[in-house]
């Protein structure tokens, strides 16, 4: 397994004059009374490991992280003339450090929960997803209710949703990991019997990896949808946010970006 640690990818923006891989790490942006950050580097934390919305992928003989929450955010720094940098990390690492400012805005398949809302703010909903049970094909038939699932051993994000609806399952055995493809690894060599992921996910990993299936088992969880998350109290950034989903929404983008990052995360 692949452990990518840190990876730090930079995206320069057309438009941008200046270079941003050379840029990185220093001028993060620096919101200005106009919402810009002209020349200025804005970095995003997300974890890279949740197709469609954020993942790896070889183009061209190079590593990338693509999908559509980084379109959106290619979108974003454009609107603000800045350039974009990516910051790949674990999921549950999110929030601290955007909290810490070692990263501007985090756009992860995120839910803006309650007790994430009292760490950090959230943009307004850009998208909704529906839960999924991911088993081994071998065992689809005898998981069909949630109430099947009791007892089962489930490998699951730290510090997701998806923790806490496994919680709700009785007697369910949670390995908490950090990286979605390790779960998926732990699945298919039987270490694990049963995963939950939101069903976009769970459809991309099974179309790419075989042997695994979702269940007719579904989590009763009332889905937000996915938001944006900036340090708390920075309204500038989440007005500036918010302006751009706006645009997105009216010229029909998101639903473009999602078809372009399944067909993606789909192709070999
Ligand atoms: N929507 C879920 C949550 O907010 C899962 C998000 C996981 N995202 C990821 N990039 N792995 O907890």
């Amino acid at each position: 397994m692949k452990k990518w640690g840190i990876l730090t990818v930079c995206l320069v923006l057309a438009g941008s004059l200046l270079a941003g891989c050379g840029e990185k790490n220093k001028d993060q942006a620096s919101v200005s009374d106009n919402g810009k950050a002209e020349g200025k580097t804005i970095v995003l934390g997300t974890s890279a490991d949740f197709p469609p919305y954020e993942f790896h992928k070889m183009i061209n003989g190079k590593d990338q992280i693509v999908g559509f929450d980084i379109e959106i955010a290619k979108q974003i720094a454009a609107d603000m003339g800045a350039n974009l940098e990516v910051k790949d990390m674990d999921f549950k690492a999110l929030l601290a450090e955007l909290s810490s400012g070692r990263v501007d805005f985090v756009i992860s398949g995120m839910t803006p929960d309650e007790n994430r809302k009292k760490e950090v703010d959230f943009s307004n909903n850009y998208y909704k997803a529906q839960q999924a049970v991911v088993v081994r094909e071998a065992d689809k038939a005898k998981y069909t209710t949630m109430k099947s699932l009791e007892g089962v051993s489930f490998g699951i994000q730290t510090g997701s949703i998806q923790e806490d609806i496994a919680k709700t399952i009785p007697g369910a055995k949670i390995t908490g990991l950090g990286k979605i493809n390790d779960i998926i690894m732990q699945l298919s060599s039987s270490r694990v019997d049963a995963s939950i992921m939101e069903k976009p996910v769970a459809e991309a990993f099974i179309k790419n990896v075989k042997g695994l299936a979702i269940a007719n088992a579904v989590p009763d969880y009332q889905e937000d949808g996915y938001a944006i998350g900036v340090k708390k109290g920075n309204k500038e950034l989440v007005d500036q946010i918010n302006k751009t989903l706006d645009r997105l929404n009216q010229e029909k983008k998101i639903d473009q970006f999602v078809s372009e990052a399944s067909d993606l995360a789909a192709s070999k």
